[in-house]
């Protein structure tokens, strides 16, 4: 453990970092920055090619970072996973998702767990930064492990440390965001402690990995819960003819507690839609039926669809119809200023909307193309957004609020605005095309 540690704190340890995602290459460019040698492995050769021509195909991972370790020849990306047995750490990032039963797919997990299995060697330090439920480091990882009869904490260690990373935060990075890291055994976790100790200012430690992967997941639906609340609320308030976005605004001037969350038309991104049913699985395993999370899971995936009954009635007060109707979506990433556009709302809506009969164009400044995903087989391009455009459309849905976008300019050529996001609040003249959804 000691020699292991001794190498760390002289950044001398080679770091292995496995699924190079949103994830995983932040924290390549964190270690990079600090003087270890990484090497990345993923499963897709098109980005192991591209991250070594020292290309990022991410907006919120910067090329020229990338471009600079690579030249340095400080990282590099790899998909051969024989080369697990050189590092000294080993960072798992690879996805959680859900299956269609909404039950989670632990594959990408086992799988990596069995070709470090495969490749380990003695003294190495693993830890898993996938959200996942709590149990899954000892319940699946610990096992592969042990097999050859090796001993945690002394033959290798072995942690859980989840991802808090949150694309497109300016005033948060990896360096300044804490991170909690949680230890099979106190040397695993002074070994996880000491390598986290080189990248981050404030590592956290809590005393199971158990307790670590629950952290992660009572963020995430801290966050799910929060949101459904005011999303059912703003539907109660549009009944009542009050403004919930001025509620919340006036809410939020009280100096404690309360911390304002906002509607929107529906949750999306990697993590808040997905996580918190990892819980909920593992929960029947205790008898256990996790209230909150299954009505928050029903009231956010509901949000899309309460959007396009506004958006009919939006039309409907023009004395149009939804089929035949010409609709722009102005945002399809599922948050603003990133091109992220996994479990996207937008994506929701726009099927919602095209199964009724309507024309779907949208424009996006940050994901210039849509292309078949597991549930949705949009092929589009952004359409420029232009005066021409905005007149010739019979409505124009604003789904996320890039800040890109000139609110009052869209309001003042669209005949008709639907704002899921209270975007148009600085819009001064002609509110009366807009309707909030
Ligand atoms: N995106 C975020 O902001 C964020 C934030 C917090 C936590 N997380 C968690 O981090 C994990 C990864 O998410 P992500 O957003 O980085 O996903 P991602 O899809 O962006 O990246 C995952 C990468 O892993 C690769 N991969 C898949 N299977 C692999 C395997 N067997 N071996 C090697 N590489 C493999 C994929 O090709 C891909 O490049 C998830 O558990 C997620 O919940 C993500």
């Amino acid at each position: 453990m000691k020699e292991l540690i001794q190498k760390i704190e002289a950044r001398e340890a080679f770091i292995g970092i496995i699924g190079l995602g949103y994830a995983g290459l932040p924290l390549v460019i964190r270690f990079g920055e600090e003087g270890f040698h990484v090497l990345g492995f993923d499963i897709d050769p098109q980005k192991v090619d591209l991250l070594n021509e020292g290309e990022s195909y991410l907006q919120s991972v910067p090329k020229d970072r990338i471009g600079d370790l690579v030249r340095s020849g400080i990282f590099l990306a790899t998909s051969d996973f024989r080369r697990l047995s050189e590092m000294d750490s080993i960072l798992i990032c690879v996805p959680t998702p859900l299956t269609e039963k909404m039950e989670p797919d632990l594959l990408y997990i086992e799988t990596t767990a069995h070709q470090i299995a495969e490749h380990m060697k003695r003294g190495q330090l693993i830890v898993l930064e996938s959200t996942t439920y709590p149990g899954t480091t000892e319940e699946i990882l610990l096992p592969k492990f042990r097999a050859r009869g090796w001993r945690e904490g002394e033959d290798f260690f072995l942690a859980y440390s989840p991802e808090r990373e949150d694309p497109g935060n300016r005033e948060y990075s990896t360096k300044s965001i804490p991170k909690i890291v949680g230890g099979i055994t106190r040397n695993c976790q002074k070994v996880a402690n000491a390598l986290y100790r080189q990248i981050i200012d404030d590592v956290v430690t809590v005393s199971t990995t158990r307790a670590a992967e629950m952290t992660k997941l009572l963020e995430n639906i801290y966050r799910s819960v929060n949101i459904a609340l005011v999303n059912e609320l703003k539907i109660l308030a549009d009944r009542m003819g009050i403004d919930i976005w001025e509620v919340i605004e006036a809410a939020s001037t009280k100096p404690f507690g309360y911390f304002p969350f906002y509607p929107g038309p529906g949750m999306g991104g990697h993590c808040i839609p997905i996580d918190p049913f990892y819980l909920s699985w593992k929960a029947r395993e205790f008898d256990f039926t996790t209230r909150f999370i299954q009505l928050s899971g029903e009231i956010n995936i509901s949000m899309p669809y309460h959007v396009v009954s506004k958006a009919i009635d939006a039309l409907n007060g023009r004395k149009k119809s939804v089929r035949g109707a010409h609709i722009l979506i102005l945002g399809v990433a599922y948050k603003r200023d990133i091109d992220d556009i996994r479990e996207s709302p937008a994506l929701a809506i726009m099927k919602l909307l095209q199964d009724k009969g309507a024309k779907i164009a949208y424009n996006d400044p940050h994901v210039p193309k849509l292309h078949p995903m597991r549930k949705y087989h949009f092929t589009m391009r952004s359409k420029p957004l232009t005066k021409e455009l905005l007149r010739e459309v019979d409505l124009v849905m604003i789904i996320t609020d890039h800040s890109q976008y000139d609110y009052q300019w869209i309001v003042n050529n669209a005949s008709l605005v639907v704002d899921t996001r209270n975007a148009t609040k600085g819009v001064h003249s002609a509110r009366t095309k807009i309707i909030k959804a």
